[in-house]
């Protein structure tokens, strides 16, 4: 059984006070709420006090990258053993804004993946088509190819524990949402390529969630899709009430 993971993702937004502030007002919202799993993935700068901030509570703690390396001489990285120990358990790897922004190849996301599952942390693998892969009708190839390579190398036993987070790139910021439709069928393929290349356990265990423009009113549509199993909102999670909300709904859906 597979309860809704909903994950908010502040990319470059808050600063460490504005990320207590808000776990200070989300806590008491969200404190009966037990069959959602709820993370904030803050800046780096603001992992550590929002762990402390979220400690004894239900709420998780992503950062948004890591570098592969254990450590050495790479300026401005964050190494996956100083994210776990900042307090984070979850790590948002491959985000389409790293890979069109920063150069991040499905390999680089691969070594990204492992580095973190080595140091206890869970990687939250985005993939996505972007708008002309769809249009030129591509989209499940360019997922079958992020999911071989990003993937290439988990066991099974990793993979069931893994979030992969379907991202359509002309979904992102946009206020441009997936049709329910289109997202239960990217993640039904999603979740059959698992199954074949991951096995039966993997598959039925991984968490599924979309990401692009979800909003208190379109999450219950989505998550009633099969194998919708949560959400990484961005701009909707930069405010406590439609977090809050997109939580709360996804609850009721299910
Ligand atoms: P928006 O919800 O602002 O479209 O962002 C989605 C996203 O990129 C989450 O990782």
């Amino acid at each position: 059984m597979r309860i809704p993971f909903i994950a908010g993702n502040w990319k470059m937004y808050k600063t460490v006070h504005e990320a207590v502030e808000f776990v200070k007002e989300l806590r008491p919202a969200v404190k009966d709420i037990t069959d959602v799993e709820i993370v904030l993935a803050p800046a780096f700068t603001a992992v550590h006090a929002l762990a402390d901030a979220a400690r004894n509570t239900k709420i998780g703690v992503a950062a948004q990258n890591l570098h592969w390396e254990r450590e050495g001489a790479f300026t401005g990285e964050v190494s996956p053993a100083m994210v776990r120990e900042a307090g984070a358990e979850y790590v948002i790897v491959g985000h389409s804004e790293r890979r069109r922004l920063f150069g991040e190849t499905d390999a680089i996301v691969n070594r990204k993946a492992l580095a973190a599952i080595d140091a206890r942390l869970t990687p939250i693998v985005c993939i996505g088509e972007t708008l002309e892969e769809r249009e030129r009708e591509e989209t499940f190839a360019v997922l079958d190819r992020q999911i071989k390579d990003g993937l290439d190398r988990l066991t099974a036993e990793q993979t069931a524990e893994l979030v992969v987070a379907y991202e359509p790139v002309w979904a992102i910021g946009t206020g441009r949402t997936a049709t329910a439709a289109q997202a239960g069928e990217a993640h039904a393929h999603i979740r059959k390529r698992l199954r074949q290349w991951f096995g039966g356990d993997a598959a039925d265990h991984c968490h599924i969630i979309y990401g692009g423009s979800v909003k208190p009113d379109n999450i219950r549509d989505l998550i009633a899709e099969a194998d919708v199993d949560g959400a990484l909102v961005g701009g909707a999670s930069l405010e406590v009430r439609s977090f809050t909300e997109i939580v709360t709904r996804s609850r009721a859906a299910v």
